[in-house]
């Protein structure tokens, strides 16, 4: 007999349809591990990103994962997103939280339902952060809780896809 597979074993009994999700981090964020330890935790990007791969490859869905530093790369991928058929996006805007009305205007624009996450509680922060162009807009908002966030918020976006 061919053994089940994780995903078969959890899933036997429902119908489930893979989807696609995408988790984006702006700038700095490639930094994780060695930047400012005491705001964003020991945890590198690369860490947080195979724990997500898995666990979306459990739940029988598809993650990918971008960062980047440039604003217009950032924007370019959530126009991509819309055409890949992306189902939910999670996002760690960063610094462009704060600033980005273009990143705002393209989750907008796409109308892909998003959750906004942050390793460090940006409203215990400097008055700058307490400001963010996208939490209106978003699903819900992680903050504070380090890495585990983004797991938290990937288990959130499964359960709305299921
Ligand atoms: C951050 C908080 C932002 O204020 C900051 O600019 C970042 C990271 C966080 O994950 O806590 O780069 O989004």
């Amino acid at each position: 007999m061919v053994p089940k597979s994780n995903f078969q074993a959890k899933h036997q009994d429902r119908l489930i349809t893979m989807a696609k999700i995408l988790v984006l981090n702006g700038p700095n964020l490639n930094l994780l591990g060695t930047r400012e330890p005491e705001h964003y935790g020991k945890t590198a990007l690369t860490d947080i990103d195979q724990k997500l791969v898995d666990m979306a490859k459990d739940a029988g869905h598809e993650l990918a994962s971008f960062q980047s530093n440039a604003e217009h790369e950032l924007v370019n991928r959530i126009h991509q997103a819309a055409a890949d058929g992306v189902a939910f996006i999670i996002i760690n805007p960063a610094a462009f939280t704060h600033t980005s009305v273009a990143l705002r205007d393209a989750l907008a624009g796409v109308a892909i339902p998003f959750i906004e996450i942050h390793l460090s509680n940006i409203h215990a922060r400097e008055d700058f952060r307490h400001q963010s162009y996208f939490s209106d807009l978003a699903v819900g908002v992680i903050s504070g809780l380090g890495a585990k966030g983004y797991e938290l918020a990937l288990a959130a976006a499964i359960d709305t896809l299921d």
